[in-house]
């Protein structure tokens, strides 16, 4: 997006060179969470597409996926459901692994979170290689849910994460 809105937004994310490892350049967020009208700005403009459409229940991911989920939630009249690394769910749970450069990892929701015929927004800060993005829609769509989108702050285009998921479009606020 090329609004002025996505131009001051894309000002407030750090670029942190070596982080987490060596020869990976870390797009920061914590600045753009730090002022009051970008933090509103981004909620609000990941929310923007979906004000028409019923959204019973909003995903965020684990972790950085919350902060932007459940006011988006808020915005739209939704709940909230929190899609988490194993482990850290106390009832029963569904999960869904997905693969990594090297290994595997997975997220997991509560069994119970959605029901059958539940419309889903997922929302998550970034899309990256697309695997965790591609876990929870084949998530809510065990879980019987409907996914009516996928709202992310920013994309990392060269991972070229879209192309785990052609069947549902991505909305993002900021290509990087
Ligand atoms: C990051 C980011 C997304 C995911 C995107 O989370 O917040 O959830 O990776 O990457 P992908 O498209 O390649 O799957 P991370 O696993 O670092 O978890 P955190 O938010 O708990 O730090």
């Amino acid at each position: 997006e090329g609004s002025a809105v996505a131009e001051l937004l894309l000002a407030q994310i750090r670029d942190i060179p070596d982080y987490p490892e060596p020869g990976i350049l870390f797009k920061d967020i914590t600045p753009l969470l730090n002022d009051a009208s970008a933090l509103r700005s981004s909620v609000e403009e990941m929310a923007a597409p979906y004000r028409g459409t019923a959204v019973d229940h909003v995903l965020g991911l684990e972790a950085r996926g919350f902060i932007f989920g459940a006011p988006i939630a808020l915005e739209l009249g939704a709940g909230f459901v929190p899609a988490r690394k194993l482990g850290k769910l106390p009832a029963e749970t569904i999960e869904q692994s997905y693969d990594l450069e090297y290994g595997t990892a997975a997220v997991e929701i509560h069994s119970d979170a959605i029901t059958p015929g539940s419309r889903v927004l997922i929302v998550d800060d970034v899309l990256a290689t697309g695997g965790t993005g591609r876990a929870a829609v084949d998530l809510v769509r065990r879980a019987g849910g409907t996914v009516v989108g996928f709202s992310v702050l920013m994309e990392l285009g060269a991972l070229r994460g879209r192309e785990k998921m052609p069947d549902v479009e991505p909305h993002v606020l900021l290509s990087v």
